[in-house]
């Protein structure tokens, strides 16, 4: 199955992500046994106008373990040409004739999309400041599937910044497709998941539920999403990130009420949001998670550029 542009979670059927998560699993073997050249002679471009660890350096992994190659721009809003006044547009046209496929991370809702219009070559959207983060929702929907063993029938807390959060917005939109799903949304009051979430739920027929009680959540269900309050996104309203912080923490005393076979994730970065005691827990899926970036990200890549 061949793969284009990668906007928007809502983009992906059920054959498609079944497809992908089946070619991510020969990842995973072809890079525990070194890689492969696959894509020897395919060169992608890594353009990051926000900072990143995981998604920049597993998509840059994922090229060099398939025997790419890659040219990066990391820090695009101060040294591309962007910092003179050059338009997104522009920049996409330019880079696109350079390489096969662009990997954008970019500040603001959407940009993915615009850059799609113009670009002669694929593009990944690697986080549109609060909008999307595709590739995010696909790792942790392939995490979910390998932890619990099926994806059907899951009960999700998503959990922190829920207004700005676009791995839950993307994750959300990903649930959607399967069966017997339901969600609690917990969060605080000034970062509550947004109405068109929300409608989006209603729509596809999916239960979700607003609880402020953690610990009564915690025990209910399969997967505990957690996220980073984004001190990032609030710009100069820190009055109301004070108010968000600190308020719902997974600490020792959450994972005593979770279920023996339930798990803990988090996109990363973490800030306190998650306690370092609980990293020993053997539910705590976090840093799997972050693993299987590389694999889904190798899938990708392979299913964008050849097919
Ligand atoms: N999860 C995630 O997007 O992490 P980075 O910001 O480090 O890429």
């Amino acid at each position: 199955m061949k793969l284009n542009h990668i906007i928007k979670a809502q983009q992906f059927d059920r054959k498609t992500l079944e497809e992908i998560f089946r070619e991510t699993e020969e990842m995973e073997k072809i890079a525990r046994n070194g890689g492969s050249d696959m894509l020897k002679g395919k060169l992608m471009a890594t353009v990051f106008y926000e900072p990143s660890t995981r998604t920049r350096l597993s998509f840059e992994a994922a090229m060099l373990k398939l025997g790419g190659e890659l040219i990066s721009t990391e820090n695009a809003r101060e040294f591309s040409s962007t910092a003179k006044g050059e338009s997104l547009e522009d920049t996409v046209r330019i880079i696109g004739s350079y390489v096969d496929l662009i990997v954008l991370r970019h500040y603001e809702s959407g940009a993915a999309e615009r850059a799609a219009k113009v670009s002669p070559v694929p593009i990944i959207n690697a986080g549109d400041g609060p909008g999307q983060h595709p590739t995010q929702a696909l790792l942790d929907l392939y995490t979910i599937k390998k932890e619990c063993g099926r994806i059907d029938g899951i009960k999700i807390a998503m959990v922190g910044d829920l207004a700005y959060s676009r791995t839950v917005r993307s994750l959300t939109y990903l649930l959607t497709k399967y069966q017997d799903i339901t969600i609690y949304f917990v969060a605080p009051e000034v970062v509550k998941m947004r109405g068109d979430i929300k409608h989006y739920l209603s729509n596809h027929k999916i239960p979700f539920y607003e609880e402020t009680d953690l610990l009564k959540v915690a025990a209910e269900v399969d997967v505990i999403y957690q996220t980073r309050i984004q001190k990032e996104r609030f710009g100069e309203n820190i009055e109301d990130f004070e108010k968000a912080k600190d308020k719902y923490i997974i600490n020792k005393e959450v994972l005593a009420v979770m279920k023996k076979d339930a798990i803990v994730m988090h996109p990363l970065p973490r800030v306190n949001e998650i306690t370092l005691d609980c990293d020993e827990d053997p539910r705590a899926a976090y840093f799997r998670q972050a693993q299987n970036g590389l694999y889904i990200r190798m899938a990708l890549l392979k299913m964008i550029l050849l097919g």
